[in-house]
């Protein structure tokens, strides 16, 4: 018999089918055990009679998380039985025959409840296992679908889907960078891009028009609620456009996403309102203001767009402008005309998505053109040198025609927290890093052999080597060594 998902058992009232999964939990009444089965798609409540002799037998050894396999007869419940809460409620398996598949330890936390309010050291450790929670499960499903959701949309629109490289070199986004050290060419150091700006800029040299991509992005920063190292955008550019052209495939595309995929969800406002950078200053003080009535509406979305943002800021710590969105942001002509000598003043070609008090994307109309690209690096006191080494590749790309082009990424994982009411998006993405940037499962990050140290030609400087050796390791000893 072909194994059915839980989900479809629901219509198949008077029939026998074989289901495959977990066991969620456990309940004897008297002389009848009752389990409830879980797989991804949902729970069945499954029931052993004595007088189904030997299944009744073997379910008694029954205990949590053990893999089972169970055919059975699909009945309606009686109606004082009906569980409303789950799709399944309707319905219960009278179980003929049971296989224990496999067996499980008892879970280090109970996977059958929330785990919201486990200790996240053990959830992270044990992330498989609270990924088998319901809660849990629900958000891996639906990122997929999000996912899905997304792709479908900008193939529909004539979007090219490419990948970008994650070797690479830096490109500011105002993060510190991952290095990554070459074999081949010592001293030397690949870069993991903050985000793929710089390749979605040449691919609209390059002729593409539309690119998407789901992209990862690395940024060595700390680790909080909305900010992982690692994490991942909607990365998006167009050729020959216009900002309103960013607007009109972005606002129906996320009210689309929210119908069709959270219809408990309403949006306060279409089309989104848009606030330029200074009236949202002025009213809110904030360049992200939630614009939710009553702020603790879990089903109200706010989506507004903050435009024409300052080209740049002055930061203190560096004593020097510095772009507030990143520099191949095309500055506001008429700003440039208008004051020549004061960057300052001129706005950006820019914009932020901002839902419920949260950006969730940011992108901007670019410079395509190399003089004025040149002139921005030289008020971000970026020197000529530094300039051709840098970005000569991208100065020198604009020369050979360059289409006017923009584009925005949006935050998947800020936009799936959201939608989800996830406190922070370490909910939202399956195997995330603790506050302190660690993978607890797979224990990283983590020495490594020293034959890997020598082929990296790294050296690790003296007082960390004895650092860790009172600490009882030793770094450069045979015993430590990972297999190579
Ligand atoms: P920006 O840096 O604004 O723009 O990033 C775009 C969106 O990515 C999300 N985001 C993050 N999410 C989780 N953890 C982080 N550390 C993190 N950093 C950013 C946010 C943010 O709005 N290349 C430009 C985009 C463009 O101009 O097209 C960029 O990366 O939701």
């Amino acid at each position: 018999m072909q194994r059915l998902p839980i989900a479809e058992v629901a219509g198949k009232a008077g029939q026998e089918v074989l289901i495959k999964g977990w066991v969620h939990t456990r309940r004897d009444h008297g002389k009848l055990i009752f389990i409830d089965v879980r797989d991804r798609s949902g729970l069945l409540q499954v029931v052993f009679i004595p007088s189904n002799k030997e299944a009744h037998e073997l379910a008694q050894k029954l205990r949590s998380e053990y893999v089972v396999a169970i055919t059975g007869q699909i009945n309606e419940r009686p109606a004082n039985m009906v569980n409303d809460k789950i799709p399944t409620g309707r319905v219960e398996m009278l179980a003929t025959n049971l296989e224990i598949i496999n067996e499980a330890k008892t879970p280090p936390f109970e996977i059958d409840q929330n785990t919201i309010e486990v200790s996240e050291e053990a959830r992270l450790k044990y992330r498989y296992l609270d990924l088998r929670s319901l809660r849990m499960t629900r958000n891996m499903v639906m990122r997929s679908k999000v996912t899905k959701f997304f792709r479908d949309y900008l193939y529909e629109q004539g979007f090219l889907e490419i990948e970008t490289p994650i070797l690479t070199k830096g490109t500011p986004e105002g993060s510190r960078e991952f290095l990554v050290p070459s074999r081949l060419w010592p001293g030397k150091f690949y870069v993991l891009p903050q985000s793929p700006q710089q390749f979605k800029q040449l691919l609209m040299v390059a002729g593409a028009e539309k690119y998407f991509q789901i992209a990862r992005c690395f940024r060595d920063e700390d680790t909080r609620g909305d900010r992982q190292a690692e994490f991942t955008q909607l990365d998006i550019e167009m050729s020959f456009l216009e900002q309103e052209d960013i607007f009109q495939l972005i606002e129906p595309m996320m009210i689309k996403l929210v119908e069709e995929l959270y219809p408990e969800k309403k949006i306060m406002a279409k089309p989104f309102p848009r606030l330029t950078y200074a009236e949202c200053m002025e009213k809110y003080n904030t360049d992200k203001p939630d614009l939710r009535p009553d702020k603790n509406d879990p089903d109200l979305l706010a989506f507004m767009w903050l435009i024409d943002p300052p080209m740049f800021k002055y930061s203190e710590t560096e004593k020097k402008l510095v772009a507030s969105h990143h520099p191949f942001t095309m500055p506001n002509r008429e700003d440039m005309e208008k004051y020549p000598d004061e960057p300052k003043k001129w706005r950006a070609y820019g914009y932020d998505l901002v839902l419920n008090g949260n950006e969730i994307a940011g992108g901007s109309i670019r410079i395509h053109l190399r003089d004025i690209q040149q002139k921005v690096f030289e008020l971000l006191s970026v020197g000529q040198n530094e300039i051709e080494t840098r970005f000569g590749h991208m100065l020198e790309a604009f020369e050979f025609g360059a289409p006017p082009h923009g584009g925005i990424a949006p935050g998947v994982d800020r936009i799936l927290a959201i939608l989800h009411n996830e406190p922070n998006i370490r909910e939202v993405i399956v195997f995330p890093k603790t506050g302190d940037s660690r993978d607890l499962m797979m224990d990283a990050p983590n020495f490594t052999s020293l034959k890997a140290l020598r082929e990296a030609n790294i050296r690790l400087p003296e007082k960390l080597v004895d650092d860790a050796k009172e600490k009882g390791i030793n770094i450069y000893s045979e015993q430590t060594q990972t297999a190579d």
